[in-house]
């Protein structure tokens, strides 16, 4: 029973507030009077971390904008994309021609020190106030050293990793002349249909937020001047996830609680770290496109979470306001786009072709676009760039820090520790290097284009990345025997069997069978949505037909989203998730299959059985009837009647070439009180024959709630490595905060009552323990989203927005 006597109502600030307060080191925050000081404690927080010089700034930029014209103003506000030529990015002759009248102020997919110089030298020589241009691009898992997809990195379950990837993406991308990253991607999806899946960090709450604030750390690093790091740009804000029927840019609807629960915790984390900009999202939420959204922009971002950099759209996502039927014209979009705190528009060129008009109507206040003209020209201050225009393009520089034996390094090491060992039968793997023959079979075993998968920034496809098949033939002795056959297709339309026979030939002679199977490396990302998750074209068949040679069998797999691979999950020895697994994809691949690094990864996503099971995550609600495999009577229980409720392999899963085996848990006490710290203790012990990582996680249930509680939630995770035969205990630190959740009156809190707590290597960790909470912790007060959500929401702070949705 819930002891909700004792209710305890802490205010605490939204930047004091810690969802990594998990870990041993963790220490509340201070109590803090009431929410509007919070606010304001988030804007210092902010402005700190990006090392301002308010004294110096503030002033520059009121004199810049004292000068500058109402159409310079909104010039700033436009975002343009450059082009793609055979030879590079190139730039249409109109935009050069905006850019020279002051039309431009940012700049992406511009790339290489002298292009974007060129383009900045129009901007500073051409421009009447010579304000400097900024480059943007989607550096997402590299510049031209790839690592591993977002989705693989996340795997590794390694912050520290991710973070120095996103620091190596900073560096390259800085020294090519780009300030700015459209990343990271902090989107939870839990819709393997859905193609960015690929881009994010998977389904959990947790796990996203602690990636997102990493990623956010490595390419901003401690200084935005700093010539090795980039502005981060936090997306797509938000619940873009959520697609209906996992159809790209469709509908999002779901309640405030799981939007407040679920979908906004990794951009509030990314604020709290200082993050630089946000970007909006393409799809509407509960009726509003959220570029249109009061609610999203001014309420919850600028008001609530006091961020104060500035917002961009997605890729016009300003226009289309119109087909979502949400604004007449584009003019009617560009008024709620800017006086619901748009600050840059992306491609849509409404802001240049509208905005002039909608202030002098008196639709827009000047005052909002010299406000999001300002954010734009402190970020350009912030670094440096009016100290020198053309800082970040330097050739040398870009000569040394593109490709250096330290980056691709790097990638190679976070490939390795991203991947997932599904299967291994009979301890197939890792294979010896000697003495064998093996037969390596795949449309993806020697594609170049596919090894970085999609959105891989200005990464080469053609000759830089490594195969499996090189990273196999690299890493045997001289008397194992490589041969290979492309086999079959991964196109969705491909039936040609005519490669078959070749396969099956060099597999009739080899001791073991390699497959590299999966997606084609554009199935996955933007516009990718997927109604199967099988694997396409010929693939299966060829899989089958290879079975029956009766070989030992490897199934590398490289795709960007769960795939139901329920044949190959019972039929083939050994399956090893690659993602996409970069420029050194082959060779890292090849260090796990041969035991030069023992695989680590854990699944940040579900791997359904079918379709049909999707939505499918971890933390799903018990239901009123739950199913029980061991109960008697199972027809009226939330079940399918042609199918197990459970994953084929559940999120937090993984295998190693060692195995790890848990204690019983200690609890430092069995009640955690207000203000209170409870601890939790695991001895892991390396039981198996090879050193070793292990993810040790820990989740938590809620029994009973004021409203209905997930089985299970992800609260910490330490990646630990054991020697063979060690111990170690692992500890963690769980606080009222902790356990928080928007609660049935949407106030932000711990309740009282019992708890469940799990720890194991996954999330379906069998060691548990029991504890109490005993006080009710309110975090933060309710706030009212019946009201604020409505689709005309008229802000009291703004007072254009206010007026109308005309
Ligand atoms: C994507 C964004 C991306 C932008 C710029 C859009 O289509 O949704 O994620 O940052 O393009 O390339």
């Amino acid at each position: 029973m819930k002891k909700l006597a004792k209710s305890l109502i802490f205010l605490w600030g939204v930047s004091g507030f810690t969802v990594t307060g998990c870990v041993v080191s963790a220490v509340p925050a201070p109590p803090v009077d009431s929410v509007a000081e919070a606010a304001g404690a988030a804007e210092k927080v902010s402005r700190t971390l990006w090392g301002d010089n308010v004294g110096a700034m503030d002033p520059f930029i009121d004199a810049l904008l004292a000068k500058m014209t109402l159409e310079e103003k909104i010039g700033q506000l436009n975002l343009l994309t450059s082009g793609w030529d055979v030879t590079g990015p190139t730039m249409n002759e109109d935009y050069k021609d905006d850019i020279a009248a002051g039309k431009v102020g940012a700049v992406f997919n511009a790339f290489t020190a002298s292009y974007t110089r060129s383009l900045q030298k129009i901007a500073v020589e051409q421009t009447r106030l010579g304000i400097p241009l900024l480059f943007g691009y989607d550096v997402i898992h590299g510049h031209r050293t790839i690592f591993p997809i977002s989705l693989g990195e996340a795997a590794s379950w390694d912050l520290a990793a991710i973070e120095a990837a996103a620091r190596v993406a900073a560096t390259e991308a800085a020294a090519e002349g780009v300030h700015w990253t459209f990343a990271p991607m902090v989107d939870i999806a839990r819709d393997p249909r859905w193609g960015r899946i690929s881009e994010g960090s998977g389904e959990d709450v947790y796990l996203s937020t602690q990636i997102a604030t990493a990623r956010v750390k490595g390419f901003q690093g401690e200084d935005l001047a700093a010539l090795d790091t980039l502005l981060a740009c936090a997306k797509h804000y938000a619940a873009y996830g959520q697609a209906q029927g996992g159809r790209d840019y469709h509908t999002t609807d779901m309640s405030e609680r799981e939007l407040w629960d679920t979908y906004l915790p990794p951009f509030q984390a990314t604020v709290e770290a200082g993050v630089a900009t946000l970007m909006t999202a393409f799809n509407d939420l509960n009726g509003v496109p959220t570029t249109g959204s009061a609610y999203l922009l001014d309420d919850i971002l600028k008001t609530r979470w006091g961020f104060e950099g500035f917002v961009v759209t997605d890729y016009t996502s300003i226009n289309e306001m119109v087909p979502h039927g949400f604004a007449r014209d584009n003019r009617h979009a560009t008024q709620l786009a800017i006086n619901t705190g748009v600050d840059m528009d992306m491609q849509g060129a409404v802001f240049v072709d509208h905005l002039k008009a909608l202030v002098l109507e008196g639709k827009v206040a000047r005052d909002r676009i010299d406000a999001a003209a300002r954010k734009i020209l402190a970020m350009k201050y912030r670094l440096g760039l009016f100290d020198d225009p053309y800082r970040y393009m330097d050739e040398d520089r870009q000569q040394r820090e593109i490709y250096k034996p330290e980056n691709l390094q790097a990638a190679r090491d976070m490939a390795r520790k991203s991947m997932v060992l599904l299967k291994n039968a009979d301890g197939l793997l890792p294979l010896r290097k000697n003495g064998l023959s093996l037969a390596v079979i795949g449309p993806l075993a020697d594609s170049k284009a596919d090894m970085i998968g999609s959105w891989a920034a200005a990464g080469d496809r053609h000759d830089k990345p490594v195969t499996l098949l090189e990273g196999i033939r690299a890493a045997v002795g001289d008397d194992t025997k490589v041969t290979y056959a492309r086999g079959g297709g991964y196109e969705f339309d491909d039936t040609d069997r005519s490669g078959f026979a070749d396969a099956m030939a060099i597999a009739r002679t080899a001791d073991v069978i390699i497959l590299a199977m999966g997606e084609k490396w554009d199935m996955t990302g933007e516009a990718a949505s997927r109604t199967s998750l099988d694997l396409p074209g010929t693939q299966p068949a060829l899989m089958r037909a290879l079975r029956e040679l009766g070989k030992p069998m490897v199934l590398v797999l490289m795709n960007g989203r769960p795939l139901t691979i329920n044949w190959a999950a019972t039929e083939v020895d050994a399956i090893l998730e690659t993602w996409y697994a970069g420029t050194m994809g082959g060779f890292a691949i090849a260090d796990v299959l041969f035991g030069d690094y023992n695989p680590s990864g854990k699944l940040p996503v579900t791997f359904p059985r079918s379709v049909g099971q999707i939505p499918l995550y971890y933390n799903m609600k018990n239901t009123g009837r739950p199913y029980d495999v061991n109960g008697v009577e199972q027809k009226y229980r939330s079940r399918y009647i042609d199918s197990p409720n459970t994953p084929l392999y559940p999120f937090g899963y993984g295998l190693s070439y060692t195995t790890f085996t848990y204690s019983e848990i200690r609890l430092d006490s069995a009640q955690m009180a207000a203000g209170g710290t409870l601890t939790a203790s695991v001895t892991v012990t390396n039981s198996g024959a090879r050193d070793g990582e292990e993810v040790v996680q820990l989740y938590v249930r809620d029994l009973v709630g004021s409203v209905t509680r997930p089985v299970r939630e992800l609260k910490g995770f330490q990646k630990i490595m054991l020697k063979k035969g060690q111990s170690q205990t692992v500890t963690f630190a769980l606080q009222p905060a902790d356990l928080a959740f928007h609660r049935r009156d949407m106030s932000y809190g711990a309740e009282a009552g019992e708890f469940k707590l799990f720890i194991g290597g996954s999330s379906e960790a069998v060691k548990e323990a029991d504890f109490t909470l005993l006080d009710t912790v309110v975090l933060r007060p309710a706030h009212s989203p019946q009201v604020r959500a409505l689709p005309h929401y008229h802000s009291t702070r703004n007072p254009i927005a206010s007026l109308t949705h005309e």
